[in-house]
């Protein structure tokens, strides 16, 4: 069954699964977020750095399936050195085609990084006494 699985995620995502980038907790984080499914469980976390608006540093916790992991890495890859603005911008969408694609079955694991990233900029606006 194993080249079953292979053949359902493609090599980028199979890579980011392999070798997560940016894994673990950003130290003095300005934001932390989270964002869990309830109907599988899983949860993400993500921590920022934040220096004049511009994410300097993103990391991730992730427990859940190898496309949560795999978009857990993507997203961290695609909004360091973004503007918090521009992060908002990133969508689950976005996360998914810059993995060149998931299966459909798995596209709301997507959805939980762009969910604890909006969490995470919610928390840092918070923190910095911005509002949302
Ligand atoms: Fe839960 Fe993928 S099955 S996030």
């Amino acid at each position: 069954m194993e080249a079953a699985a292979c053949r359902i995620y493609n090599e980028k995502v199979m890579d980011h699964f392999r070798n997560p980038r940016n894994v673990g907790e950003v130290e003095n984080a300005d934001g932390i977020g989270q964002a869990g499914n309830p109907v599988c469980g899983d949860i993400m976390e993500l921590s920022l750095k934040v220096e004049e608006g511009v994410i300097k540093d993103v990391k991730f916790k992730t427990f859940g399936c190898g496309a949560a992991i795999a978009t857990s890495s993507m997203v961290t890859e695609l909004v360091k050195g973004k503007t918090v603005d521009e992060a908002l911008e990133v969508s689950n969408k976005a996360v998914a085609d810059a993995l060149g694609g998931l299966p459909p079955v798995k596209m709301h694991c997507s959805v939980l990084a762009e969910e604890a990233l909006k969490a995470a900029i919610d928390d840092y606006r918070r923190k910095s006494g911005q509002t949302a």
